[in-house]
């Protein structure tokens, strides 16, 4: 059995990214310029867009955040997306989501010049990533296509159960693994909260995206030997043993299940770190008008 080190992947890709930085910087061309809206105080929204911008740092990017009160209306944050639409120094930009319930999240994406849109949620992205095009793929989806690439996973003609249909990692992930490409090649199946049975579907499984958000949803009795499990759960639990106060807990029970697997994520240290490099990966494609 192999745990899949996403952290240390993650530092991997960091290097890289910043020798390309240099690169360019040393050619007389500017930094690569990440924004960012975060509206309101969510807990977890707050961390996950903390890590973007100290990420940013560290790769040599430049970045903006640009905060706004939970009142804000839907025509001001328009406004905001606008702005940065139309701002030449911004390479990409994301909005942090969840948005408060009077903002209509689909509205905002769709507002979001394609072209920036480095979170992949955009239509054109979206829709260009069904069909095989170039665009900007989600950062989750693709760190997971990272992983299995550098881990050199054979996926060709295997049996992938995805846990959860999201709009951000279940529909996407499902997209690209049934893709003529490598990783690809599978023949794939969607398993969501109507889905009858979900443990024989699983234990047909050669591999398993786990991303509903149940923690230890996938027990040890639902894979098969030699199976190869991706964790995307990142449920937080409150725990007085961590400084931050909570605990990560993954789709898996990771105990029960690992001993099975010929390779597995773990939660913390697997997906997650891969997802805030992807997004770097993705804002330096957009600097470097690679796609568009
Ligand atoms: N909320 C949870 N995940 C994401 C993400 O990948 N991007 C944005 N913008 N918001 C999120």
């Amino acid at each position: 059995m192999i745990i899949i080190d996403g952290k240390a992947i993650a530092i991997q890709i960091k290097k890289e990214i910043v020798g390309e930085v240099n690169r360019i910087v040393a050619e007389g061309g500017k930094r690569p310029h990440l924004a960012a809206i975060l509206v309101g105080h969510d807990g977890g929204s707050e961390t996950y867009v903390a890590g973007k911008v100290k990420t940013c740092e560290e790769v040599g990017f430049k970045s903006s955040l640009i905060r706004c009160e939970n009142n804000i209306t839907e025509t001001e944050l328009l406004n905001h997306v606008i702005e940065l639409n139309n701002n030449p120094d911004i390479d990409g930009f994301i909005v942090q989501l969840p948005l408060p319930k009077h903002i209509s999240e689909q509205k905002i994406i769709e507002a979001i010049d394609y072209q920036k849109d480095v979170d992949g949620f955009h239509p054109v992205n979206v829709g260009r990533m069904s069909i095989g095009l170039p665009c900007f793929v989600s950062a989750t989806p693709a760190g997971i296509l990272e992983l299995l690439k550098r881990y050199n996973i054979e996926t060709s003609g295997k049996h992938c159960v995805i846990l959860g249909r999201s709009n951000i990692v279940g529909k996407p992930i499902s997209t690209l693994l049934m893709q003529k490409a490598y990783p690809g090649d599978c023949t794939v199946t969607v398993c969501h909260s109507r889905t009858k049975d979900i443990k024989n579907y699983c234990l047909n499984a050669d591999i398993i995206i786990a991303a509903i958000g149940v923690p230890e949803f996938l027990r040890g009795n639902m894979v098969r030997e030699g199976a190869i499990v991706i964790d995307v759960g990142t449920t937080r639990i409150p725990s007085s043993e961590t400084r931050s106060g909570f605990q990560l807990k993954g789709d898996v029970a990771f105990e029960e299940v690992a001993p099975k697997c010929s390779f597995i994520t773990p939660v913390p240290g697997g997906v997650g770190p891969m997802t805030i490099i992807s997004l770097m990966k993705n804002t330096l494609l957009a600097a470097k008008k690679t796609i568009y």
